[in-house]
């Protein structure tokens, strides 16, 4: 019961590597409200560990008033964030736009702005903010220009938030997952590559992560195991990228 007594928020929780988190920190102990854009999966995903599900979009900073105000209401404390919403698409710069910027940015890198200062404001006795970048943040990917943006972006934000909230007991960590199952994987990668051994052979572990991976190095960076680490990273990567 490493999340005892915490209460912990999970943006773009419905689905995908959020819903494990949320699942895996109730298991172990903690009151998790799952937030997201996509109610009908918010719910389904809450109800399956008997969590709360709030409609929130993290590009609106009034949502995460509202929300984080109804947390503190009903659980009386805030203990861990994690920042884990994202949009996702692959465009050559040559084909992006600003508009394309704009909105990618306002999802990835201003909803995790408005969320550590949303939280950190609410955490009066220390607390975890996780940020969820990529390792197309610590890489050149082709096809990842904006997106890639403003997952580079949210690791600076990371180092940032840690140097100005560690007088509060606030942690800041960035995860930075590599390749993992899922509907996001897919849309850049068909189905039928992912299966081929070959499409691996830059991965050491060679295939892709598993949400419940993701979210076992998460539970690590949200519970006191990690008291000592703040504005440091952990890549869940299989291998890809610290090896070669
Ligand atoms: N899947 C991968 O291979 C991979 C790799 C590296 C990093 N990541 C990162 O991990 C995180 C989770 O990825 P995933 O694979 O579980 O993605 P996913 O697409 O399965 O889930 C993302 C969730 O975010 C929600 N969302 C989108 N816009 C939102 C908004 N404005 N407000 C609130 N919620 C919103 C979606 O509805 C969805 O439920 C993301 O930050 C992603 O960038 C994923």
């Amino acid at each position: 019961m490493r999340m005892a007594g915490k209460v912990a928020v999970i943006t773009g929780g419905a689905r995908g590597q959020g819903a494990a988190e949320a699942a895996l920190f109730a298991r172990e102990g903690a009151r998790v409200v799952v937030t997201d854009v996509d109610e009908t999966g918010g719910r389904a995903t809450a109800a399956g560990f008997g969590g709360e599900f709030a409609r929130m979009d993290v590009s609106d900073e009034a949502a995460w008033e509202e929300v984080l105000d109804g947390v503190l209401a009903r659980h009386g404390r805030l203990d861990v964030l994690v920042n884990n919403a994202a949009r996702y698409w692959t465009r050559p710069l040559m084909e992006e736009s600003v508009s394309g910027l704009g909105q990618i940015f306002a999802v990835n890198l201003h909803g995790p702005f408005l969320g550590i200062r949303a939280a950190a404001k609410r955490m009066s006795g220390g607390g975890s903010i996780i940020n969820v970048s990529s390792t197309a943040g610590t890489t050149g990917y082709p096809g990842h220009g904006a997106y890639g943006m403003t997952k580079w972006a949210l690791r600076g934000l990371t180092k940032v938030a840690a140097a100005e909230l560690a007088a509060q007991g606030i942690r800041v960590n960035c995860l930075i997952p590599g390749a993992i199952a899922g509907p996001m994987l897919e849309q850049s990668v068909p189905a039928e590559v992912l299966a081929d051994p070959a499409h691996w052979a830059g991965t050491p572990l060679a295939r892709a992560g598993r949400p419940d991976e993701v979210a076992q190095a998460a539970l690590f960076l949200a519970c006191d195991d990690s008291s000592y680490l703040t504005g440091t990273e952990l890549v869940v990567d299989g291998g890809a990228t610290g090896t070669g």
